[in-house]
Formats: C-alpha cells, sequence, structure tokens
C-alpha cells in the first residue's frame, strides 16, 4: 500500500449509534434516550465536511455495537502498520476484532502490542503534529500505562504518558488537542500536576491554549484537523479568535446526540495518513519502569491493599497484582504480590517510597543499594533514599545491615563501604553530610521493616470527644495512667512534649504532681510554658490571666516578661529555684526531681529565658538525644514542639497526643506515627484526670 492509497480519514456509520449501556459519565442516565435518526444526520454533516477536505474511508456500522461509530477507538495508524485497541470495557471489546479485520482488508498490517494491558487507540495516542517524533499518550482512565511501552517498542518513538484525572475527561482526545507549529489546546484540569508540569515543559507558554471549563465541557478540545481547518462541535469566540490569531479556521457543527455517549468530532474519525517520525538508528528505550513488590499482613481488614492501590495511582504509577492469598481467618495474615509501574524510574522511585511504610518490600532483594558520594558539604546526592520512622536495612556487598539512629526525613550514610572494615549504616541529617559521605540512593537495596503490629493496633487510634462521650477520654486516660505505671515499674522512659496551654487550662499543678510521683524522665518544650509557669508562681496568672477567678488581672500583661527578667537575673530556672525565687509550679517540680527539660526557642519567644536554646540546630539536636531510648512520648497541646518531636522519633515508641484541635491529632498520625494515640479534649482537663488517677493508683499501692 503506497501513501496515496491511504485515506485521509476513517469513520464508521452510526447506523446503530445509541447509548445501551455506562461506561463514562456522559452516558449516564441517558441509555435509550439517542434519536438515532437525529445522530445520523449530524454525522453525515461532519462527514460532508470532512470529505470535502480529504478522502474518507467509511466502516459500516454492526448491530449490537453501539459504539463502534467512535472509530477513534479502533486503533492507531502509523504508517502501513494498525495496531489494534485492547478496550478496556467488555461492552466494547467485540469491536476489536471487526476493527481489524477492516484495517487488515484495507492492505494495513495489523500489529498488536502484545499481552493484555489496555489501550485505546487514537482517543488516547496524539501524534506530535509537526515532526511526529513523538506520541502524546493518556492513561489512568481508560488506556494503561503499561501500553506505552509497548507503543514505544513497537513504533520505536517516544511516547510522553500524560495521566488523566478526571473521568469525564477519559480519553485524551477529549481535552488535548496538538497542532502543527509544536502547539497544543488542552482543558489542564484534565491532568495531574505532574502531568501539567511536562506538558508545560515541552510547549512553551505562547504555544499553549488553556481551553475554559465551558469550552472543554462541549468538547471543544474534541477537534479534527485538515490542514487549517479545525473541525469541533462548539468553540467559544475567544477561543475562537486565539486559534485564529494561529491561522486556523475553525468550523463547527453540532454532535450533541454523540455528547450523550460522551464523544464528539474527533471521536468519530480517525487518520488514516500518518506516519511515525524516525527517531534515528538506535532502538528507543522506553522510560517506563515497573518492579515487583511484596506485602503481607492483614491486608484486607487493616484497608491495607486500598492503601497500596491509592499511593499507587495518586503517584501517577499503574499495578498489577500478580498473586494474592487471603488469609482464612482473622487471626491469619494474607500476603500479595504486586506489580507496580510509573512513567519514569525517579517517578518509580517515589511511589516505593510511599509504600514503603505500608511494609511493602521489593522482590528482588539481589541488588546491592547505590551509593553515590557527597560532594557538597550538608548536600545529598540529589536521588537519596529518603527515611521513615521505620526500621531500615541497606544491603552492602550482599550483607544486609541494620540502619541505626533511625528516623524520618533523613539520608542513610554507609560507613567503610570500602570492604576493609565490617560497614555499617545510620541515619543522618542532611546538613550533616560531609564530603565524600556514601549515600544510599534511589530504592534498590534498601528494605524497610514494618513493626510487627497486634492486629488492629497499627491504625492510628483516634478519640474524638466530639464524637466520643467524657466516658471515652477517662477510660484513654485508664489505659494510659496503666501503661505509665507499667513503664515507670520496669524503670522505662516516659517524655512529655508540652505547650504553654498545660498552665493556661489550668494543668499546670496536675503536671507537677505526675512529675512528683516520678513518672516523668523528660520534658520537652519551649519558651512559653516555663515563663507562664513561672509567671503563675510569681504572681498567680498566666499570661495576665488569674486563673482562680478566671479574669484578666490589672497590668498582668507585664507579669510574663517580669517573671523572665527574674530569671534572668537569677542566671537560670535552676538557680531561681535554689535561691527560693521560684517556689512551685512545673519547672520547680522538674529541678527538685531532676526530670531533665529541654526548651527549644522560636521566633515567638519574648525574653527568652536563659534556658531557652535559640540555636535550633542545637534545639533539634538536644530534643533527638533527650528522646533517645525513650518508651512513650505524651504531646500535650503543642503543635510545634509534638510535630518537631514525631519528626525525630522511630516506629515503635509509643505515642500520645492530646489536643482541643483534631487537626493536631491528626497530623501526627499523619506523619505516619503508628502505636499512637489521639485524644481530643481540653489539656486541663486530661491532666486532671490522668493525675487524679495516677495518684489514686499509687496511693492504693499503699
Ligand atoms: N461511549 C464511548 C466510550 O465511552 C465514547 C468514545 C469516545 N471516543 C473518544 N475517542 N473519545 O468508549
Amino acid at each position: 500500500m503506497t501513501t496515496s492509497d491511504r485515506p485521509g480519514m476513517v469513520m464508521c456509520r452510526p447506523t446503530h449509534f445509541g447509548v445501551q449501556y455506562v461506561i463514562n459519565p456522559w452516558m449516564q442516565g441517558q441509555i435509550g434516550r439517542v434519536r438515532n435518526d437525529v445522530a445520523v444526520e449530524q454525522w453525515n454533516r461532519l462527514y460532508e465536511i470532512v470529505a470535502g477536505l480529504t478522502t474518507v474511508a467509511i466502516i459500516e456500522g454492526v448491530p449490537a455495537h453501539p459504539d463502534m461509530c467512535f472509530v477513534a477507538n479502533a486503533g492507531l495508524v502509523a504508517g502501513d502498520r494498525f495496531m489494534p485497541s485492547v478496550f478496556r470495557f467488555p461492552q466494547r471489546e467485540p469491536e476489536a476484532p471487526l476493527f481489524s479485520d477492516w484495517f487488515a482488508d484495507s492492505g494495513f498490517e495489523v500489529v498488536t502490542l502484545g499481552g493484555d494491558d489496555t489501550f485505546e487507540g487514537e482517543g488516547d495516542a496524539l501524534f506530535e503534529s509537526d515532526s511526529a517524533s513523538w506520541i502524546w499518550a493518556g492513561y489512568g482512565v481508560r488506556s494503561s500505562l503499561e501500553s506505552h511501552q509497548s507503543l514505544t517498542e513497537t513504533l520505536n518513538i517516544e511516547v510522553v504518558s500524560l495521566r488523566l484525572i478526571d473521568e469525564r475527561f477519559y480519553h485524551l482526545d477529549t481535552c488535548f488537542f496538538p497542532l502543527p507549529g509544536g502547539r497544543v489546546v488542552y482543558y489542564p484540569p484534565a491532568f495531574d500536576e505532574l502531568t501539567l508540569a511536562e506538558i508545560r515543559c515541552r510547549v512553551p507558554t505562547d504555544k499553549r491554549i488553556e481551553v475554559s471549563e465551558s469550552d472543554a465541557l462541549r468538547f471543544a478540545c474534541n477537534a479534527v484537523r485538515l490542514d487549517v481547518t479545525l473541525i469541533t462541535n462548539h468553540v467559544s469566540k475567544e477561543l475562537r479568535r486565539r486559534l485564529a490569531a494561529w491561522g486556523f479556521d475553525v468550523r463547527t457543527t453540532p454532535l450533541d446526540e454523540f455528547m450523550l455517549a460522551g464523544g464528539a468530532a474527533k471521536c468519530l474519525c480517525l487518520i488514516g495518513r500518518q506516519d511515525a517520525g524516525t527517531s534515528g538508528e538506535g532502538r528507543l528505550d522506553s522510560p517506563i519502569r515497573h518492579t515487583e513488590i511484596q506485602l503481607s499482613g492483614h491486608l484486607l481488614d487493616s484497608g491495607l491493599m486500598n492503601r497500596l492501590f491509592d499511593s499507587v495511582t495518586d503517584g501517577g504509577g499503574s499495578f498489577r497484582v500478580d498473586q494474592f492469598t487471603v488469609g482464612q481467618r482473622h487471626d491469619l495474615s494474607s500476603t500479595a504480590r504486586v506489580r507496580v509501574t510509573a512513567p519514569t524510574q525517579e517517578r518509580l522511585e517515589l511511589i516505593l517510597n510511599t509504600l514503603q511504610p505500608l511494609g511493602a518490600v521489593t522482590v528482588t532483594e539481589d541488588t546491592d543499594a547505590r551509593l553515590e558520594s557527597v560532594t557538597q558539604v550538608g548536600v545529598a546526592p540529589q536521588t537519596f533514599y529518603s527515611t521513615t520512622i521505620y526500621p531500615t536495612d541497606v544491603r552492602v556487598s550482599g550483607q544486609w545491615i541494620r540502619a541505626t539512629s533511625q528516623r524520618m526525613d533523613a539520608v542513610i550514610v554507609i560507613d567503610d563501604s570500602d570492604g576493609e572494615n565490617d560497614p555499617s549504616a545510620r541515619c543522618s541529617l542532611i546538613r550533616d553530610l560531609q564530603n565524600g559521605d556514601r549515600v544510599a540512593c534511589g530504592v534498590d537495596g534498601v528494605r524497610v521493616r514494618r513493626t510487627a503490629t497486634i492486629a488492629g493496633k497499627d491504625e492510628f487510634a483516634f478519640m474524638s470527644a466530639g464524637v466520643s462521650s467524657e466516658r471515652r477520654v477517662e477510660l484513654a486516660v485508664e489505659e494510659l495512667a496503666w501503661e505509665m505505671r507499667r513503664i515507670r515499674a520496669r524503670e522505662g522512659r516516659i517524655v512529655f512534649v508540652a505547650g504553654p496551654v498545660v498552665i493556661h487550662t489550668g494543668g499546670g499543678p496536675h503536671l507537677a504532681s505526675i512529675i512528683n510521683l516520678g513518672y516523668l524522665d523528660v520534658l520537652l518544650t519551649g519558651n512559653a510554658l516555663p515563663t507562664h509557669d513561672i509567671e503563675m508562681n510569681l504572681f498567680g496568672t498566666s499570661l495576665g490571666v488569674d486563673l482562680a477567678r478566671g479574669v484578666g488581672v490589672h497590668g498582668g500583661h507585664q507579669h510574663h516578661i517580669k517573671a523572665i527578667n527574674r530569671i534572668r537575673s537569677a542566671g537560670s530556672i535552676r538557680t531561681a529555684v535554689e535561691q527560693g525565687i521560684v517556689t512551685d509550679g512545673v519547672m520547680y517540680a522538674c529541678v527538685k526531681n531532676d526530670v531533665k527539660y529541654v526548651l527549644a526557642g522560636s521566633i515567638r519567644d519574648d525574653g527568652p529565658l536563659p534556658d531557652t536554646l535559640m540555636d535550633l540546630y542545637e534545639a533539634q539536636a538536644a530534643y533527638a538525644e533527650a528522646i533517645d531510648g525513650a518508651d512513650m512520648i505524651v504531646m500535650l497541646a503543642s503543635m510545634l514542639h509534638a510535630i518537631g518531636t514525631g519528626n525525630m522519633t522511630r516506629a515503635g515508641v509509643r505515642l500520645i497526643c492530646v489536643d482541643i484541635h483534631p487537626a493536631v491529632v491528626t497530623k501526627l498520625a499523619d506523619r505516619g506515627s503508628v502505636e499512637s494515640t489521639g485524644i481530643v479534649t481540653d489539656v486541663g482537663l486530661f491532666l486532671n484526670l490522668l493525675a487524679t488517677r495516677l495518684v489514686d493508683e499509687d496511693a492504693s499501692d499503699g
């Protein structure tokens, strides 16, 4: 077949067109509502326009295939070759062999993409207009990402994968239209952020038209181009004007009957004469990458499987469950093997990073971690592996070694990787990196051991005073008191992170009595809590408010700054206690009981107190040291210091977060901290309950 034998356009007569099932949002509620005679008339008019500009070959429609007129989904033509679609929905599957036969009979070489990955033809694959040197290809709703790899391999052409995220724009041709001169017309909200960045990087601003929602919803992007004529169902004045400025003449023709099925001009036409650009000699390698992961645990009841799928899709990837074994009883776990595919190695690694905290491990564990050297002090190699709170192993020279000082948002440095001594691995902050440090990069050769969890306990327990009765908070306190007593009995470590609200809500005396009972090993806070605690002791107010009477005191606004000044003159909180200036309160209890406290400063701080660390590096390091070996961390009404602490806490530490704002409690859960309990309540009341409980229990011990 020579080029001139090929039809300019292929169309399929809508003799049997109708809406008989629902496979896209446009078809919803439209079953049986298509007026076929109107549709036929609209199609004829479209045909007239197209046939006036190029040669059109017609495929006859077949009964029982109401969508067959949308011939753009038959497959994709490139030169002499026709690549048939692999339809996503069974309703359209039977169309595939009919189209293949027609193209074979018409002299095309029918080349299947292989495999069963879905690919809906030209609906999702549009050639870049000038050189046809790449294909813009949609995925995420109908066509699969995996099919893009086959497309690259079959045509030896670059395929730019664009992820569609709005079901109404399920095919690329509904929201994206490439024009000669390296131009594109498209509807941005139909794509995810990374895709938009890709489009904007390939096409400069003056070559892009971003259409309005109203144009997009009338299928203005679903246009057929013949030289400088564009044929479409609709175009706004503004869009017409902009296209005219580019030298295109838009002709509209009504196709609303076809829109009932979610299609318009472009869907009804398939380009019959189009060549793939040559990409030189060598074989082109698709950037698409995949890997096999394994997961086990309570995959169904804990919702882990859903979270895994969501993480993959949200990251712009695609998955395929290769194996799934269901635990047959509630105490038995399930295992799954899943193949994860992403548009690039980089995206794959980002996705795998989000899967690791779910307990996913890559099956190919036979590769060593890729190590790269630091070449700029305090800067990691760009593809560094970013840590989670879970125990992490790194494979070096065939050996798996466990990283020390586990924390999230760090990098893993391998010491002695040269083979002379035994290698070791440690988590390091980026800012602490030194030139020559060997840093683990990518995700190969890194595996996360998600802490074994008690069934049902691996999810963040959430207690909200809004939905739960006060009794629920009491129950949480009872359980906490029980755990705290056990930790104290075995001489474990309990850390409290607290904000000034503890003092404002009258919780100070209760916290002091918990300290006096010997439950606290460390108090982590900022400048404000000790300030108001001492203000309370010296002046009977907290930020000028008399807590006993609940009213502001005349001149009270100066109290806290005067309190700070008193401590500054003494030199430190400790000396102020020793000199008898401070005689009661939380800080007094800390000094008297030898409880370590670390005060991390911030830009908000008045004073500050002489004990407050205003160097943040120093403060972070002091916090990290203070929580080392902690069994439990109780976070009380402090967003800044609580989340700061959460960031440096490894998995396996019991976290309790109490705040009146659910957002703070949830934020800590979002940080990936498991083994956590969130309690939404007033912190003063909470401390009152807890102290009373602990005092009573100690008393009943005798
Ligand atoms: N009802 C058809 C479907 O959902 C419409 C196809 C429209 N074709 C297109 N290239 N956008 O599959």
